[in-house]
């Protein structure tokens, strides 16, 4: 088995916030991630997908081919966006990077034209990040 990863980048804005409770509560919460005008972060999304070696072209998956879907389903979704009110696939969720992760996986998991997705990781700082690999995987 062999594990590929295309790594793209992404920046977007965002708030932080829970419409069921009251600014202040917000606050307590989500800290200055609830500031109300919301705020940015340049976002690292690595895609992991894994499979057998294909002998007839050396690879689980043309790389060319996963950049294009990873374009064409996430990244021109979700750069230079409002994660709370831009993205389809964000829509009623709280736009933590956990949703982020789940969000991106759902968008990805059956457009995978060879192997099969395994993990995405989406790093909102450079100190952290959050992994995802499906629902009841490890
Ligand atoms: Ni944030």
């Amino acid at each position: 088995m062999l594990y590929l990863t295309r790594r793209e980048v992404f920046s977007a804005s965002h708030r932080l916030y829970n419409e069921k409770y009251t600014d202040e509560e917000n606050l307590r919460i989500f800290g200055k991630c609830s500031n109300p005008n919301g705020h940015g972060h340049n976002y690292v999304l690595e895609v992991i997908v894994r499979g057998e070696i294909d002998y007839a072209t050396g690879y689980v998956i043309d790389l060319k081919i996963l950049k294009e879907i990873i374009i064409e389903n996430v990244i021109k979704k979700v750069d230079h966006k409002n994660l709370n009110v831009d993205v389809d696939f964000m829509a009623g969720v709280i736009p933590t990077a956990e949703n982020i992760a789940i969000g991106i996986w759902n968008q990805l998991e059956d457009k995978i034209p060879s192997g099969e997705l395994y993990s995405i990781k989406i790093y909102e700082t450079e100190n952290n990040y959050v992994e995802y690999r499906g629902k009841g995987r490890l």
